[in-house]
């Protein structure tokens, strides 16, 4: 894979000569294994640590008034978000960011959309203690689970030698099989994958076509990589002020708000397009409700270029092989 071209002009939009094989300098690359990105990142996908951390994933214990647990924002069944336009917590407190998918998550450079979560054990810790997330602390999350026989079972067999009694159930457990449950939370087999992979028959002409612009028109220069995105921090807003004529909130400063330079001002964490037919509506603010509507506000606000409606439905085609499964299921189906 070669590293994308620097930002800079677009290159006009002449006609695209349609690739029906890969070459060895596609810009984006098959998923890792779920044991390479552990190894990576340092986790042990041991069977027993991965079930506690799904259980933990799934428990509203987690939340001040038990009704809210990761995966009601973060529901497997449907992409791994919410369908939220903004991220709803306990009481019905409408918070101010999308909720962005946690399939794949695992490769991003950081977490959350302006990176202030080094990995996913940090993000973690996060929403149980957000007032309009979860609303509890550590104290009473640990509190309740050490109560509980079964869940103290689980620890002591997801971290055997470590685990001896309710005192040793701590947050740093907690968060790390969370994390650890995360990196399972790959979705290879997309039928990208497949064509990538050397199945050229997979893709239609219109998908080829849309792959195509993809690359020729720029989007690569930002969202490139086994998750097409996930790598770096790019402000909204390149080529055309985005947030001109709109109410600014706190979140819209984006990465500035972690690094307090000015260049990082409206910068967010690229997001991975895998599966991004399942996570509308889009953007940080949840704005944008179609596909089709972020491929226009990309063109125009990254790239300065009114991209066509041949080419937008184009990409839109390309981004929807990008669907991949997830514990052997196509993740578009419903899961049960
Ligand atoms: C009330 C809804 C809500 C709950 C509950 C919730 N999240 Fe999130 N999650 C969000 C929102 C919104 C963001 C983005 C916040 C930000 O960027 O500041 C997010 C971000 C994330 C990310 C970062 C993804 C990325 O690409 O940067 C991960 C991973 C994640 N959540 C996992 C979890 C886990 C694990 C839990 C349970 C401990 C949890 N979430 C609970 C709404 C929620
Ligand atoms: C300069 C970097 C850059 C370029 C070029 C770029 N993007 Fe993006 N893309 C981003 C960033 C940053 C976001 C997140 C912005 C936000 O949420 O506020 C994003 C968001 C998206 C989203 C919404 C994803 C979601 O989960 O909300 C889609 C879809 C998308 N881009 C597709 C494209 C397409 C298609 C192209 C080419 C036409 C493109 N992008 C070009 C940086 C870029």
């Amino acid at each position: 894979m070669t590293p994308p071209a620097p930002l800079g002009e677009t290159t006009p939009v002449a006609a695209i000569p349609v690739p029906l094989v890969p070459d060895d300098e596609e810009p984006l690359a098959p998923l890792p294994t779920v044991e390479e990105a552990a190894e990576a990142l340092e986790l042990d996908v041991a069977p027993a640590r991965v079930d506690l951390g799904r259980q933990l994933f799934h428990d509203t214990r987690l939340s001040n008034d038990m009704t809210v647990s990761c995966a009601t924002c973060h529901d497997l069944r449907f992409g791994g978000a919410d369908r939220s336009p903004r991220a709803v917590g306990i009481h019905g407190q409408v918070g101010p960011l999308n909720t962005p998918t946690v399939f794949n998550a695992a490769l991003g450079i950081a977490q959350f959309w302006d990176g202030r979560a080094k990995d996913l054990a940090a993000q973690a810790s996060g929403p149980p203690q957000a007032a309009g997330e979860m609303g509890s602390n550590f104290t009473e999350i640990t509190a309740r689970l050490r109560n509980d026989a079964m869940v103290v079972e689980s620890f002591r067999r997801a971290f055997p030698n470590e685990v001896n009694g309710p005192a040793d159930v701590t947050t740093e457990r907690i968060l790390e099989a969370i994390a650890t449950f995360e990196v399972t939370l790959l979705t290879p087999g997309s039928r990208f994958d497949r064509w990538l992979g050397g199945e050229s028959a997979v893709l239609t002409e219109p998908e080829l076509r849309g792959y195509a612009t993809f690359k020729q028109v720029g989007c690569v220069q930002c969202h490139y990589g086994p998750a097409v995105g996930g790598k770096t921090f790019q402000k909204l807003g390149q080529k055309k002020d985005f947030f001109s004529d709109r109410h600014l909130s706190h979140a819209d400063h984006g990465r500035f708000n972690v690094t307090k330079d000015e260049r990082d001002r409206h910068a967010f964490k690229v997001p991975s397009l895998r599966n991004v037919e399942l996570t509308a509506p889009y953007l940080h603010d949840g704005s944008v409700p179609s596909l089709a509507e972020a491929v226009r506000v990309m063109g125009t606000y990254q790239l300065g270029v009114d991209l066509t409606s041949q080419q937008v439905d184009d990409l839109v085609a390309f981004l929807r092989t990008l669907t991949g499964t997830w514990a052997d299921r196509p993740l578009a189906a419903p899961m049960r």
